[in-house]
């Protein structure tokens, strides 16, 4: 458990993909990364450590050895999470008495988890300053918002399986007839902007509720976001833990990994090719040698894993199940929805046995699609060795997901043995 705390701090001070991001890239200064921009050429050196920020909300560090150009070792997770996005016009009065707010979703929640509990607003206002426009990282950090449920009066099938519509049932009340204007206003002070000079927004719900660790023997915490803040959190820590030596070591969080990841910060983009190869031609490298680099690689894709549910232990592969505290997962599927094969397998239980991490694996029911992830799609642009792993969590996509206190250290361990 000793990085559990640290890991529930950065989940609270990260309500979006912005923030976890903003939160990840301090880190990274902290520890003496020099930032790289897209725009710009680039300059790299041997031993040299730096990061790349695409959107505002997804990422890639990577740290070259001293000896110049090597194979690259990487891991890759996300940083969104599903949400409830502002419309552009979010506004809508009711019978003159109520101010909702007109959202979509972001991604597959549990929606019920998201009803009668105060949420907050985070995200990003795009500013006018002058002839520019800029963008601003904003979180109220207040209860402003709650979806009510109806009354079990009024909807008596609720507990027999209710089929929520997003544009009826799902829109949060946030204030009296007369608010009109009022959030906006709220959210330019909190970022420090005049209301009138907000050109666009970017903006979510998010649940403000505190991480919690509880159970017999605190075997148990829960909080939001869990999927995927803990892979990527967890991967970072251990990157910024470890010293590259024979390999470029590569640590990236992509986002809209919820949505497919098909997008210019996804998973599905050219992101994670582009940074290896400028990487590798400011280095020096040939074309042949990065391709090279890049088939002598490795990835690790990691994203949380379903743990067998207390109630429904039934639903789960009688033979490749796995709990939470019980080590990293890592996770099999033939039709490629995962990339782990018996190579990509071997070698990362190779590294969890030289790092003492107990290894789990998972596969789902052969009458149960299952879910996907990042590292097939990231597979298509960057082809090289991978495996998919995560950690075993329950209520994946709850408002407030459930993990094992223990398994956030393994999984660290198990990083800091692959890079190191
Ligand atoms: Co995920």
């Amino acid at each position: 458990m000793d990085h559990l705390e640290a890991f529930l701090n950065f989940a609270e001070q990260s309500p979006t993909a912005f923030h976890a991001i903003a939160n990840l890239k301090e880190a990274l200064r902290e520890a003496g990364f020099q930032e790289l921009k897209e725009r710009d050429p680039w300059i790299v050196d041997e031993g040299g450590r730096y990061y790349v920020v695409r959107n505002d909300s997804a990422l890639i560090a990577f740290a070259v050895p001293r000896g110049g150009f090597a194979p690259f070792r990487i891991a890759a997770a996300h940083s969104d999470s599903p949400t409830f996005k502002l419309k552009p016009h979010f506004e809508d009065t009711v019978e003159g008495a109520y101010l909702r707010l007109n959202v979509e979703k972001y991604g597959g929640m549990i929606m019920s988890t998201w009803l009668d509990r105060p949420l907050s607003v985070a995200g990003r206002l795009v500013i006018r300053e002058g002839e520019k426009a800029v963008s601003r990282l904003v979180n109220l950090d207040r209860d402003a918002v709650l979806i009510p449920n109806m009354p079990i009066h009024f909807n008596r099938q609720v507990n027999d399986g209710y089929s929520w519509n997003p544009q009826v049932d799902l829109l949060p009340l946030y204030g009296e007839g007369d608010a009109a204007g009022k959030l906006m206003k709220e959210l330019a002070e909190a970022a420090g902007a005049d209301p009138e000079a907000v050109l666009a927004h970017d903006l979510f719900l998010y649940s403000r509720q505190p991480g919690s660790i509880w159970g017999a023997e605190d075997a148990f915490f829960s909080c939001g976001r869990i999927d995927d803040l803990e892979c990527a959190w967890g991967c970072m820590k251990a990157f910024l833990g470890s010293e590259a030596r024979d390999a470029i070591a590569v640590c990236a969080v992509f986002d809209n990994e919820e949505v497919g990841s098909l997008s210019k910060q996804g998973a599905d983009s050219t992101f994670l090719y582009d940074t290896l190869t400028r990487a590798g031609f400011a280095l020096g490298a040939s074309d042949g040698e990065i391709r090279a680099a890049m088939a002598d690689g490795f990835m690790v894709s990691a994203d949380n894993a379903h743990a067998v549910h207390p109630n429904h232990p039934e639903k789960y592969d009688r033979q490749n199940r796995v709990y939470m505290n019980k080590g990293v997962v890592i996770k099999h599927n033939a039709n490629q929805k995962y990339t782990t094969d018996a190579i990509s397998d071997a070698a990362f239980t190779l590294i969890c046995e030289k790092a003492g991490v107990p290894v789990q694996h998972f596969a789902n029911r052969s009458d149960t699609p299952g879910g996907s992830t990042l590292g097939n799609l990231s597979n298509a642009h960057v082809s090289l060795n991978t495996v998919d792993i995560g950690l075993a969590q329950l209520a994946m996509h709850s408002a407030c997901e459930t993990a094992g206190t223990r398994d956030l250290d393994y999984l660290i361990r198990a990083m800091e043995a692959f890079w190191g």
